[in-house]
């Protein structure tokens, strides 16, 4: 049989829709009864030399339909998207329509009501609340957390860089990019809220100096509350997270101080009474903190002991980084995943809902 390969074409180059296009495929190129495979399969019958030739012959067909095929499929996803765009009007005008989402009113995020429980709790064991900055630089996020340039724990974080050159002047040669040391700095986007340490301790002690307290006499407990950011991305993780961060320095402070408000905020949190609450320290390794700990918790509710957070004694070179004198001072950080922390107070299994648009999940989870 012969195949008319102009008739093809202009079928398929008259073909309107997706679907015309698929039958025109399966027409001729369909792996069981398409023309071309049937005439495939009759090459058996034909001697070697003109088997070779109408194979070729065949094969170029063939090239040529699914070539058109694929032309045409892109200018009807072309014009599809037009009239999508021409037929879809968003009138940013017309009032909301409360009612197709089955709710009249807003809810507080689950991710901001946990933020706020636990802002709640910092503030009643004294700690001050302070913002950070999303875009940060790498001298803050890692070098000056004892975490240099060749440093191998840079590399466990997914860090997403940002082109210094899509940052406008203004920003790029403010302060908060100002770097102090001979590293070429890169922009990023913070990979935790440790990332605030310095820059919080040096705002506290400038404001601490002014008032008149002695450098020899400063004692201050801070938490800070954000988005971070790690280029990773499944059930369990999101690009875009959120963690706290509470720092507490002083000339006395000991492991046992660290243990304490741990208790305290965790048992606050779920609510769990001080005498039943089980914590498990886990030796571990952060550049910043040393001792470092990894912190379990035993929730009745799972019957099980779940990671919760990092934590440790704040690392000479950062308390020297802070502007304080290490042989004088001690600290203690912990910090935790926000995320983690309210998935599991309230049962959640999977992350995704959380940054999707579901308002009535996201309502049901605020309650
Ligand atoms: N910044 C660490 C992370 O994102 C968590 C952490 C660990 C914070 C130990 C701390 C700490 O303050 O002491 O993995």
């Amino acid at each position: 049989m012969n195949i008319d390969i102009e008739w093809a074409i202009e079928l398929i180059n008259g073909s309107k829709s997706q679907k015309d296009l698929h039958d025109i495929e399966n027409k001729y190129l369909s792996r069981e009864n398409g023309l071309i495979t049937l005439e495939m399969k009759n090459l058996g019958k034909l001697s070697p030399d003109e088997k070779k030739e109408r194979g070729k012959e065949l094969n170029e067909l063939k090239k040529t339909i699914a070539d058109a095929i694929a032309k045409q499929a892109e200018i009807i996803e072309n014009l599809e998207i037009e009239e999508k765009i021409n037929n879809e009007k968003i009138d940013v005008t017309a009032p909301a329509n409360y009612e197709s989402y089955n709710c009249s009113s807003g809810s507080i995020h689950p991710i901001t009501k946990t933020i706020n429980e636990l802002k709640e709790i910092a503030n009643e064991e004294g700690f001050a609340i302070f913002d950070g900055y999303d875009v940060e630089n790498s001298e803050f996020n890692f070098s000056m957390l004892n975490t240099h340039k060749l440093h191998p724990a840079r590399q466990t974080q997914d860090t997403i860089y940002i082109d210094k050159n899509t940052i406008c002047d203004s920003i790029k040669n403010s302060d908060h990019f100002e770097t102090s040391d001979d590293e070429e700095s890169d922009f990023l986007l913070r990979t935790h809220t440790s990332a605030q340490q310095i820059r919080i301790a040096k705002k506290i002690t400038e404001k601490l100096r002014d008032r008149g307290v002695s450098p020899f006499e400063y004692e201050f407990k801070y938490a800070t509350f954000g988005r971070t950011y790690r280029n990773e991305s499944d059930g369990t993780h999101s690009p875009m997270f959120h963690q706290m961060e509470m720092v507490c320095v002083s000339d006395t402070l000991f492991v046992q101080d660290l243990i304490d408000i741990m208790m305290v905020i965790l048992s606050k949190f779920f609510q769990i009474s001080r005498d039943e609450l089980k914590i498990r320290l886990r030796p571990s390794y952060f550049p910043f903190t040393v001792p470092s700990w990894e912190i379990d918790v035993f929730l009745p509710s799972k019957g099980e002991y779940v990671e919760i957070l990092g934590c440790g004694m704040v690392h000479p070179k950062v308390l020297e980084n802070m502007g304080l004198d290490s042989s004088i001072y001690r600290g203690y950080a912990l910090g935790a995943g926000i995320e983690r922390l309210c998935m599991l107070k309230y049962g959640i299994k999977d992350l995704r809902p959380f940054f999707g648009c579901d308002l009535n999940w996201l309502k049901y989870q605020a309650k």
